[in-house]
């Protein structure tokens, strides 16, 4: 089905089209140019791209928030067949925290510190779906058990402070949830915390995600939690996706050498480890954005990046290796 026909029949949940950011000031080098994403209903799509990509301004495009360093080019949003970039700030408010849900990697961006937990769950609904303080209390307590808060009752009072870590993430996603969105947006959801408690907040986001049905795009720089928790995952480089499939497809066969890379190990904590021996060579705008680590990389590389082809029926990639005139030319 194509993405217009996929809006059309309201299957796609949320489609970024060609959308282009830049920094002022720094016009020639755009962050995002031309990022194309789609986030069927039901799904879990990642975005996965090395520190300083552009991930996080990607979301706060998708939810009006851009910094106002930050200004968008080009490109639309279509949030259920609505161009959030056109959307007037009132409208997008009342989407936000109602039928888009945010977690964010660092507890302190989604919480008062100042205003007990159980309060500011209750905010959101309270807002939203104007229910009374009674109402509201009991569907909290309801929702802190639901992400596994320990003794809901006495955490309800807490301020963020008094609890660890984990727990203040789980009340965070307890406020996403509150309002049973259509869409949750997940910056980094568990980057901040240590390993063990990484693992329990994958654990509780896969079965939440499992039991809601939730349509999610999640945002994240390691493979790790995109396998845990994605469909389908998008190969953010260069501000522009490489490479778009179903997860267990691209980790078993990565069709971009970036992607390659990536699951290699070659590239960790957002830089490449391994030394190539390719000469770094200036670079026409549109060069793929890879080249210069690339193994493969040959003439046509430097003066441009392929369209998107589809492979093996729904695998998207953007590479002269997989352009159907130049497959075996590539290999030599
Ligand atoms: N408020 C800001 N002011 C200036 N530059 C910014 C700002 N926010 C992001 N950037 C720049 O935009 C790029 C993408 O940032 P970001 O979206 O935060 O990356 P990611 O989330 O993938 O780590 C980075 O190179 C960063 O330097
Ligand atoms: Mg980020």
């Amino acid at each position: 089905m194509s993405t217009a026909d996929a809006q059309r029949t309201g299957k796609t949940m949320l489609s970024i089209r060609d959308l282009g950011i830049e920094i002022s000031g720094d016009a020639s080098h755009p962050v995002l140019k031309g990022l194309n994403l789609d986030i069927p209903r039901g799904q879990t799509v990642a975005l996965l791209g090395e520190s300083g990509s552009g991930k996080t301004l990607a979301a706060y495009a998708v939810l009006n928030l851009l910094p106002q360093v930050a200004r968008v080019t080009s490109g639309e949003i279509l949030f259920q067949q609505t161009d959030l970039l056109q959307l007037p700030a009132k409208k997008m408010s009342h989407i936000l925290g109602n039928q888009i849900g945010m977690v964010y990697q660092e507890p302190s961006t989604s919480l008062n510190p100042l205003m007990q937990v159980g309060k500011q769950i209750g905010e959101t609904l309270r807002l939203h779906k104007s229910l009374g303080r009674r109402a509201a209390r009991e569907q909290v307590l309801s929702l802190m058990e639901l992400v596994g808060v320990p003794d809901p009752r006495r955490r309800y009072r807490n301020l963020p402070h008094q609890l660890s870590g984990g727990v203040r993430q789980r009340v965070v996603i307890a406020m996403a949830l509150a309002c049973r969105p259509d869409l949750i947006l997940a910056d980094e959801p568990t980057s901040a915390l240590d390993a063990t408690v990484q693992a329990q907040i994958l654990d509780l986001l896969s079965r939440l995600i499992q039991d809601l049905r939730m349509s999610v795009f999640l945002i994240s720089h390691d493979m790790g939690v995109v396998a845990a928790l994605a469909d389908r995952v998008a190969v953010l480089k260069g501000g522009i996706v490489v490479e778009n499939g179903d997860v267990r497809d691209v980790l078993k066969d990565p069709a971009h050498p970036y992607t390659a890379a990536m699951l290699s190990g070659d590239i960790q904590g957002g830089k490449m480890q391994v030394a190539t021996s390719i000469t770094q060579t200036e670079s026409a705008p549109d060069a793929c954005p890879f080249l210069n680590d690339c193994r493969w990389a040959r003439k046509e590389c430097r003066t441009a990046t392929p369209e998107e082809t589809i492979i093996d029926g729904n695998r998207m990639v953007r590479c002269f290796l997989h352009t159907q005139t130049s497959v075996t030319e590539g290999m030599e």
